[in-house]
């Protein structure tokens, strides 16, 4: 059972994501919130190993419906050791990508279709959709040139502009597929600011939940 708040941060590369999100956590946890904070892919020991498959830069051979699969399974074997146990403790989870990620990045970018992406993540998620989902919104050009001045650059950010343009195009379709719990932030802002933002619309969720 799912007594807890379901969190998730979504935004293209070079969104800032990671930095406002672990931002937004620390803030929950010294208000005393009961809070954990994970990722995807990732979060847990086997999800992480199948996170280092899909992002190394060596597996040029993937093929796109491998690689949305691997996405669903990672997600899967998280939700289910991680995100729903500590739901069901009552904890608020925030996490770093989820659902939205895999509907814009393999369903539009990679051009497999959205409705056959929604379908494979039913199947592993079985319902349990993100209570609040914080979209970080950034001209996806400005994203591309932050991530291209890290000196490690993952698989997916190695990807043409026209795969990450697409991307930006696939979140728009998300936006409005699931207005009811995704709400838009400016991320051209000082990190500051943009944390205020999200903890506003994730208090407000937390105040209409109990
Ligand atoms: P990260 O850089 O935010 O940790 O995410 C790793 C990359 O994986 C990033 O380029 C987005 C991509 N991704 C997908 O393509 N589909 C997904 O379902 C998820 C969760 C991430």
């Amino acid at each position: 059972m799912r007594k807890g708040l379901f969190v998730t941060f979504e935004g293209p590369d070079g969104s800032g994501k990671t930095t406002i999100s672990t931002n937004v956590y620390q803030q929950l946890l010294t208000e005393g919130y009961d809070v954990i904070y994970t990722r995807e892919p990732g979060g847990i020991d086997i999800a992480e190993q199948i996170r280092r498959i899909i992002l190394d830069p060596k597996n040029t051979a993937m093929d796109v419906k491998t690689e949305a699969l691997l996405y669903a399974a990672s997600r899967r074997q998280h939700l289910i050791e991680k995100v729903l146990p500590a739901l069901a403790e009552g904890k608020i989870v925030i996490c770093d990508r989820f659902i939205d990620s895999s509907l814009a990045y393999q369903g539009i970018g990679r051009q497999i279709g959205l409705d056959a992406v929604l379908a494979i993540n039913e199947f592993a998620i079985e319902g349990n959709y993100p209570d609040c989902t914080i979209f970080l919104d950034i001209d996806p050009l400005e994203g591309l040139s932050r991530i291209s001045n890290r000196h490690y650059r993952d698989r997916l950010d190695r990807e043409t502009q026209e795969f990450h343009m697409r991307v930006a195009q696939g979140y728009l379709e998300v936006l409005s597929k699931y207005r009811h719990r995704m709400t838009v932030v400016d991320a051209n802002r000082p990190v500051e600011d943009i944390v205020k933002d999200a903890l506003v619309v994730i208090l407000k969720r937390i105040e209409s939940n109990v």
